[in-house]
């Protein structure tokens, strides 16, 4: 059976300030998706949220791109905007960046990860979803997943995993594709995500039987709308067991609470932490940044689950860790490398400081 897994989300407006969502704008999105339930568009539907972002995961038979199925997030993201704008939440509609549904949602504003595939036996799938920091916060996660054999040990000696994967990877600032093969091509493909501001894993592919592994959003909402409009906060769907890591290699890389851009005002690096659903409410200094993963067994589309996977308590010392890299990152207050480079901030006030004291610089 041919299904497509379809995850959108977006910030339609915070509580409190940018660390929640409101459990209304929530049921409204329930509300929504239930209803296309049962008018047959959807085969089945779960709402949930990362911080302040909205995530609506649904499967359905139309594929991806499929305009029907974008029109219904879009119309679903209205709805818990005028939610949002009742209760005053704060900043109302933040993710979407235009007036009109225009045939699909990507370049609208809101995050979009979609894959079709025949279901398999045993479909294991876990969405990840993180809030405060931006779409390359996958880079290293995916590469540690597929490529590297000190996190994944099916690599080397599971048979159906021994011939690796090839990655796509996008430049988001120039708009161009390539695809790498893992293990052969790996120094190649390292200098190229290691800088993950700009070169995102968009999406991997199992090499011997072409099959779709993961897909990630790419989206860069700042170089879209061409200012700040708040960080990506990305999501990501990754297919396991079998030909694919296990669950424990897939969650493994979150052990390490790797450095993220994001945080408060979008503008320093901190620390991704691994939390439950109900633990992603960044809080201090805007965060820090959090990634939650839920994990679920298809079964005719249906959405088995879902499980809350970080909410394991082996994951207790990655958070523990996550909390002192924070204290340590944010000693260096206004400095980098806690502040982005100039380049990467998403608020500043350059521009305005470099006119008022232009006629102060004088050569050295
Ligand atoms: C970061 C984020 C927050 C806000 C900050 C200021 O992604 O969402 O750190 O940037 O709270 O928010 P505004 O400008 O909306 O008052
Ligand atoms: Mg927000
Ligand atoms: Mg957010």
């Amino acid at each position: 059976m041919s299904i497509t897994l379809s995850v959108i989300k977006a910030d339609v407006g915070g509580y409190i300030g940018h660390s929640e969502s409101h459990p209304d704008v929530l049921a409204k999105a329930r509300e929504c998706l239930a209803k296309t339930k049962k008018e047959g568009l959807l085969v089945d539907y779960h709402v949930t949220k990362c911080g302040d972002d909205l995530q609506l995961i649904m499967t359905h038979q139309q594929g991806e791109d499929n305009e029907k199925i974008h029109k219904l997030a879009w119309d679903t993201f209205v709805d818990c905007t005028q939610v949002a704008r009742s209760l005053k939440l704060h900043g109302v509609g933040q993710d979407l960046l235009s007036d009109a549904f225009t045939g699909t949602i990507k370049g609208l504003g809101p995050g979009v990860a979609e894959m079709e595939f025949e279901e398999r036996v045993a479909e294991t799938i876990i969405i990840f979803m993180a809030d405060k920091t931006s779409a390359g916060a996958w880079n290293m996660p995916l590469y540690k997943m597929f490529a590297d054999p000190f996190n994944t040990i099916g690599l080397v000696i599971a048979d159906n995993m021994h011939t690796g994967f090839s990655f796509e990877v996008h430049d988001v600032k120039e708009g161009k594709k390539i695809t790498f093969n893992a293990p052969d091509e790996i120094y190649d493909m390292l200098v190229f995500i290691g800088a993950p501001s700009r070169y995102m894993v968009k999406a991997v592919y199992h090499r011997e039987t072409k099959e779709i592994a993961a897909v990630s959003s790419t989206q860069r909402l700042s170089l879209m709308a061409g200012r700040y409009v708040g960080k990506d906060d990305p999501v990501c769907i990754v297919r396991s067991q079998g030909q694919f890591p296990a669950v424990g290699e897939v969650l493994e890389p979150f052990t390490l609470p790797l450095l993220v851009e994001g945080w408060m005002r979008g503008s320093h690096h901190g620390p991704l932490m691994p939390v439950a659903i109900e633990d992603s409410t960044p809080t201090r200094f805007d965060g820090p940044p959090r990634a939650v993963a839920v994990g679920f067994q298809l079964c005719d589309g249906k959405l088995v689950g879902p499980r809350d996977m970080f909410a394991d308590k082996s994951f207790d010392p990655a958070r523990h860790q996550a909390n002192e890299i924070a204290d340590f990152m944010r000693r260096h207050g206004p400095f980098e490398p806690h502040r982005l480079p100039l380049e990467e901030m998403e608020y500043t006030t350059m521009p305005q400081v470099m006119k008022k004291l232009e006629g102060r610089f004088t050569s050295l």
